[in-house]
């Protein structure tokens, strides 16, 4: 049994700096694993250590601080793309043995990534990584699993022991489930996913929530309309804030912070600790502003920031902690 788990999740459209949270958790000390429940290489981590960008896709940011990274069963997994990882990874002189991969994860194959690229990346935006065709195969049991793929070091035992950090992927609004269907990914994006690794739901401890002051999507989305890509002072935002997928390159629509949305999130994930990111782009606009049952606009950051946490204590019990971040190292 282990001692507990904590969670990392996006609690939007994916790209709210998990990574970044992740990895100062694992940096810590704390974590005997770091895990990843569900998805694939349709992620995009950006990750600092010592002061140096990293990009991965499918290995846990535990690997950039020594701790065992778990890719779980609940994840898809391209094996060139991989060991692709797995080489930058050593490149940049990182511990590889600590990546393991779970005997029944599922292997995306050549056909899903062609079938998605030609069926799907343009009628619902995917990323083209074959994620929706390969979890299509699994559910109609008939997929490959990766214990007959994935080299015999790097399968993982399927123990899991100590203190456990799980590492999200995608966010809440693209869970199959939850989301704008079928503008979603194929798989959970909510924390209690990583129960799938192996432990039960009262070992979690902390969820700690990913979130921007203002929101983003890559990808098609109707709630999501083109229009706001004429909008200067959202592409403002954009280009202040690099908005562009770290997967696929695409540049994100931005729109105002949904308020409403973000409550909403917190509460159907259990958020214990937020962190909302990114305060330095909207600074640097000048635009203080979000929607919450109206648009409503702000003289100031403080003025923002103060509205946002006033909602966000009176409408979520859940949450003990709150934290606004203006730096893309650290929260
Ligand atoms: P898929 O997961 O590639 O099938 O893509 C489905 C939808 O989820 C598309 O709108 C993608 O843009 C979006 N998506 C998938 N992974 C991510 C991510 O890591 N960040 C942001 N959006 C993502
Ligand atoms: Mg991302």
């Amino acid at each position: 049994m282990i001692e507990y788990a904590d969670i990392v999740c996006g609690l939007a459209w994916g790209d709210e700096a998990k990574g970044k949270i992740t990895s100062e958790l694992a940096g810590s000390g704390e974590y005997d694993f770091v895990c990843r429940w569900a998805g694939g290489n349709n992620a995009g981590h950006t990750v600092f250590v010592d002061g140096k960008k990293y990009k991965t896709h499918l290995v846990p940011s535990g690997v950039f601080h020594g701790v065992t990274s778990v890719i779980g069963p609940g994840c898809v997994v391209h094996e060139n793309s991989l060991m692709a990882e797995i080489r930058y990874l050593e490149k940049n002189g990182f511990d590889i043995s600590k990546v393991k991969v779970s005997p029944r994860a599922h292997i995306v194959s050549r056909l899903h990534i062609d079938e998605d690229a030609e069926k799907l990346a343009k009628k619902l935006g995917t990323t083209s990584k074959g994620i929706a065709p390969c979890y299509a195969d699994k559910m109609a049991r008939k997929g490959v699993l990766a214990k007959d793929v994935i080299p015999y070091w790097m399968m993982w035992d399927e123990n899991l022991s100590g203190k456990v950090l799980c590492e999200g992927a995608q966010g809440i609004w693209l869970d199959v489930d939850f989301g704008n269907y079928p503008y979603v990914t194929s798989s959970t994006t909510l924390p209690h996913g990583a129960c799938s690794l192996g432990f039960p739901i009262q070992m979690i401890r902390n969820i700690w929530g990913a979130a921007k002051v203002y929101d983003t999507r890559s990808g098609v989305d109707p709630d999501f309309p083109e229009s706001l890509l004429n909008d200067p002072e959202l592409l403002k935002i954009a280009d202040l804030g690099h908005e562009f997928g770290v997967t696929t390159g695409r540049r994100r629509k931005v729109n105002w912070l949904n308020l409403n949305k973000l409550i909403k999130a917190i509460n159907f994930t259990g958020t214990t600790h937020i962190v909302l990111s990114k305060t330095d782009v909207i600074e640097s606009a000048k635009l203080f502003k979000l929607h919450h049952n109206e648009h409503k606009v702000f003289d100031s950051l403080t003025e923002m920031t103060t509205y946002i946490t006033d909602r966000i204590t009176e409408s979520c019990p859940t949450i003990t902690k709150i934290k606004f971040s203006n730096s893309p190292t650290s929260i």
